[in-house]
């Protein structure tokens, strides 16, 4: 598999968190210290389901300098596709598992003066590991956490009191306490970076605010929990290895191609890193481009597809393969 050398970790424990979120422990095999790695940075989970292995990321957030172990929080969604209910239902402790090293699409960008940060839900997860750091390294930063209801808010009591009131502000949907985003951009001192990871309609509404209101694009960081939306099954012809391959109605390009035993290189399998791109060489219909990676311009074009999360409609799509 081409997501780089996986690590064969042990389950080590097993804590739900909120409701419908479960934090997962997992502690290598042999006995030997987990990779380093930054705040924001995630892994890519192996489920081996009866055979069939699924493949999710998930944003580290234990401590980034414990390398004893790495913890993530799963939020088993509502129309899974298969990966959050296997980790809430199948995964117990003791279970043998695999996971890749460490990658990161998250930075924080160490100039700012200030660091802003606007979760919304399960997007939480990457600023835990953030916040450590941020934290052990004294620099200057603030969240505001938005959640639907106080039951579904993974975390929020523990992170008012480890960085306290004037730190952490969390908003209720509920109560109708909305993040004021507009306020928040307008009162920042100058040289400030603002990440934001939660709902697409949140990502795009504060990156559009911060454009507004003068921000530098640099300064705006966002991560999206992208994959692969279901939709019409379709076939494609892999014109180097010869095969054609069928993409089933909640299968990734990505995972049908995987399942005919070629190997396809990936970091996120969510449409942000730009590994799995690859080239077009016929295409008679119309590409379903997901990703947040091609620039309008080269979707447009149609020479190029990511394999994790678009998908085709039409006669013909033969892919550089
Ligand atoms: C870089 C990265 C980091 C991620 N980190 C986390 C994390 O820390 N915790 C976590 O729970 N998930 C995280 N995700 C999402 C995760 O990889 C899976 O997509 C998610 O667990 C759903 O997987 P699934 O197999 O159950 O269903 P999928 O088929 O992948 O998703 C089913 C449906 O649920 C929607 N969906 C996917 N993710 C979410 C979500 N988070 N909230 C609401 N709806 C969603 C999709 O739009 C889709 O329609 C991350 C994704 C990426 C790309
Ligand atoms: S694997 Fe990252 S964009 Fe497809």
């Amino acid at each position: 598999m081409s997501g780089g050398i996986e690590i064969p970790v042990r389950v080590t424990q097993v804590t739900p968190v909120a409701h419908r979120i479960k934090r997962f422990r997992f502690e290598r095999l042999d006995g030997g210290p987990m990779p380093y790695f930054s705040g924001g940075a995630h892994i890519i989970v192996s489920m081996n389901d009866n055979g069939h292995v699924r493949r999710n990321a998930y944003s580290l957030m234990s401590p980034p300098y414990d390398c004893s172990a790495y913890e993530i929080s799963v939020l088993h969604v509502e129309d899974s596709r298969g990966g959050s209910s296997f980790m809430h239902e199948k995964v117990r402790e003791g279970d043998e598992m695999r996971v890749s090293h460490p990658v990161n699409l998250f930075q924080p960008d160490w100039r700012g003066r200030k660091h802003l940060l606007i979760a919304g839900g399960i997007g939480i997860t990457p600023f835990i590991a953030m916040m450590e750091q941020f934290s052990r390294e004294g620099a200057h930063f603030e969240l505001h956490y938005a959640v639907r209801t106080r039951d579904r808010g993974a975390y929020c009591e523990d992170l008012v009191a480890r960085y306290g009131p004037h730190r952490v502000k969390i908003y209720c949907d509920a109560e109708d306490n909305r993040i004021p985003v507009a306020r928040l951009l307008d009162s920042q001192p100058l040289g400030t970076h603002l990440y934001v990871c939660g709902p697409a309609g949140m990502i795009d509404g504060v990156l559009k605010a911060g454009l507004e209101a003068g921000w530098p694009e640099q300064n705006l960081h966002s991560e999206r929990f992208l994959s692969s939306q279901p939709g019409k099954p379709f076939s494609i012809e892999l014109t180097r290895s010869g095969k054609t391959i069928h993409v089933g109605h909640h299968e990734s390009m990505l995972e049908a191609i995987e399942a005919a035993g070629i190997d396809v290189p990936f970091l996120c399998r969510g449409g942000a890193c730009g590994q799995c791109e690859t080239m077009v060489t016929v295409c008679d219909g119309k590409l379903l481009h997901n990703d947040v990676y091609l620039s309008d311009e080269e979707k447009a074009s149609g020479r190029k597809v990511m394999l994790c999360v678009s998908r085709f409609e039409g006669n013909a799509l033969h892919l550089d393969l």
